[in-house]
């Protein structure tokens, strides 16, 4: 469908700026979305999973390079079984739906995390995914899939421990740029910012090493990701573009 255009206006101003290289999504609220519209909870995460179609097409239209979601949390094996296997079951969905659009678009799809653990058929898909678009450069979308940020820290550390004992690094040589080399996100800017849906002034042991300078941007409570239209989404990004980012330093304005 065509963008009606007051869209049309938002994306030619916000394109008229510097845009954001790196957003990552905190993608809140899907529980209470369905609840609210007497739905079982994982009804939630399927519309959730379009919410995500739709913001990719977005981020293509206004330059946005790389896109990170927070989709399963280390944390999130404590929920229902029933929710987690659904959970595990729309990334198998997404991926066979939507490869082809993937591959056409040249997006190229990495996971963050350790998914060795996920289920057969989750852990095939993503496989494939991240083998058929590794080539792909217009677009990243990093999925946060059995992510945790302390986690991530914990590995580069020992990753970085055990070069050192073999003699492949010295300690003199070991800076920020070390741990940023051995996190999921390896090679990749920094997020520039991170938006959370439905309200919570949180980041939930999501990218703490790389979001150290990022803006945040919390949606309204009532904005649940279901919710979160193109509208919203662009005008996350027009605050962002007035934000005064000064890194510690003082203000360029
Ligand atoms: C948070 O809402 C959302 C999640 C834990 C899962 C988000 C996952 C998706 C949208 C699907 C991802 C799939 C792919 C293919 C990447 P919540 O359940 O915590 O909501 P609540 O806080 O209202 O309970």
């Amino acid at each position: 469908m065509a963008d009606n255009p007051s869209i049309q206006t938002m994306i030619s101003l916000i394109k008229s700026k510097p845009v954001p290289q790196h957003i990552a999504i905190i993608m809140d609220g899907n529980g209470r979305w369905a609840k609210m519209h007497g739905f079982v909870r994982t009804v939630g995460h399927r519309y959730g999973v379009e919410k995500l179609k739709e913001l990719l097409v977005t981020c293509k239209a206004i330059g946005i390079k790389y896109v990170t979601v927070y989709a399963f949390s280390t944390e999130n094996w404590s929920r229902p079984k029933d929710e987690v296997d659904t959970l595990m079951r729309l990334i198998v969905e997404f991926i066979n739906r939507e490869i082809d659009n993937i591959k056409k678009e040249g997006a190229r799809i990495r996971v963050l995390g350790d998914y060795s653990v996920l289920p057969e058929e989750s852990r095939n898909a993503v496989e494939y995914a991240i083998a058929h678009t590794a080539e792909n450069t217009d677009l990243h979308l990093n999925v946060a899939l059995n992510y945790g940020g302390r986690a991530e820290i914990v590995k580069a550390v020992k990753e970085i421990a055990q070069k050192i004992s073999s003699g492949e690094l010295s300690l003199d040589d070991v800076g920020e740029k070390t741990v940023s080399d051995h996190l999921y996100t390896a090679g990749m800017p920094d997020p520039d910012l991170v938006i959370r849906t439905a309200g919570e002034m949180r980041l939930s042991n999501f990218l703490p090493y790389q979001s150290a300078y990022s803006e945040i941007w919390v949606s309204p409570p009532d904005v649940f990701w279901p919710d979160f239209g193109k509208e919203v989404f662009l005008r996350a990004i027009m605050d962002y573009q007035k934000r005064d980012r000064r890194f510690g330093g003082l203000s360029s304005k």
